[in-house]
């Protein structure tokens, strides 16, 4: 279905690839409730669609997003963000998006724009990709959940350093520390790897590429020994799948696998 949005785009740039990019120029991507609730609506569409695998999450080649809309939040009362679960929403992305999503961040991903990205399944940046949690220097803390995921990505030392501080990060070392799987010199590179990244997933058996995303992410959450139980279970399951006795077949054949649920 096409529905027109007013701070994000959506395309389907390749086979199976849906692409979400955030369009609030004029505050460089600043998050806002209305950008948060389209970017929700639009995940979960590309998320239901028979047609899409993968989802690529970008913004602009000046700003992936400057933060959470800071004028927006600046009036905010305790009793006004507690009663209305303020920025709760933003984890719908970890809890109900199952398909896997590649963050290609160039310029300021700052605050809530950083982390967005830490959220994402993927990430990919420029070298001069600017990273970062200020939100000190406007006397509170991060929100949606940086100060968790950056401290589990790079460790607490650097972590604690960069949240207290409020000091930026390069792409550059974002590649170094971890953070990113890979680093781009240009926006156009950074846009090509991550598309073709989207589609060599795509290609692959849906239920196999939405279960890895599932069992990678619970490493996140689950002690190694439940983490490995889990896996296996996962595993066990997909000798249930059309598509594991189709790509173990096309091995032994020597052929393409065609997988029923692309
Ligand atoms: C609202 C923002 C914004 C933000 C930029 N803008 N960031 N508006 N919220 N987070 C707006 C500016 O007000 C300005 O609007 C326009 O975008 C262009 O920004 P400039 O500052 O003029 O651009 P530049 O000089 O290039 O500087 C870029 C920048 C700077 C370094 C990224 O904009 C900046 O420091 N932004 C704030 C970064 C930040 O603190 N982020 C964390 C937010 S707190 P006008 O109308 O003047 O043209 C946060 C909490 C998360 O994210 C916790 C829960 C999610």
């Amino acid at each position: 279905s096409v529905k027109s949005y007013d701070f994000i785009q959506t395309t389907e740039p390749r086979p199976g690839v849906g692409q979400i990019t955030l369009n609030r120029p004029k505050a460089l991507n600043a998050i806002s409730t209305p950008l948060i609730d389209e970017l929700n609506h639009a995940l979960q569409a590309f998320d239901q669609s028979p047609d899409i695998s993968a989802i690529l999450l970008t913004g602009s080649q000046k700003a992936f997003a400057a933060g959470a809309d800071i004028k927006e939040m600046s009036t905010l009362t305790f009793s006004e963000a507690y009663t209305t679960s303020f920025i709760e929403s933003w984890s719908q992305l970890t809890t109900t998006i199952k398909k896997p999503i590649i963050a290609a961040v160039s310029g300021h991903a700052l605050g809530g724009g950083c982390e967005l990205a830490l959220m994402c399944d993927v990430l990919y940046c420029t070298e001069t990709a600017n990273f970062g949690q200020p939100e000190i220097k406007l006397g509170t803390i991060p929100g949606a959940g940086g100060s968790q995921r950056l401290t589990r990505a790079i460790g607490k030392a650097r972590a604690m350093e960069l949240i207290l501080t409020g000091k930026s990060f390069s792409g550059k070392e974002a590649f170094e520390w971890g953070v990113a799987a890979r680093t781009f010199p240009t926006w156009e590179e950074l846009i090509e790897g991550s598309l073709a990244t989207a589609e060599t997933i795509a290609g692959y058996s849906k239920v196999a590429v939405m279960a890895a995303k599932e069992v990678v992410n619970k490493s996140q959450d689950l002690p190694l020994r439940d983490g490995v139980e889990y896996e296996r279970r996962v595993f066990h399951s997909l000798f249930g799948s059309e598509d594991q006795k189709i790509g173990m077949k096309a091995f032994a054949e020597k052929k393409k696998a065609e997988w029923v649920h692309k």
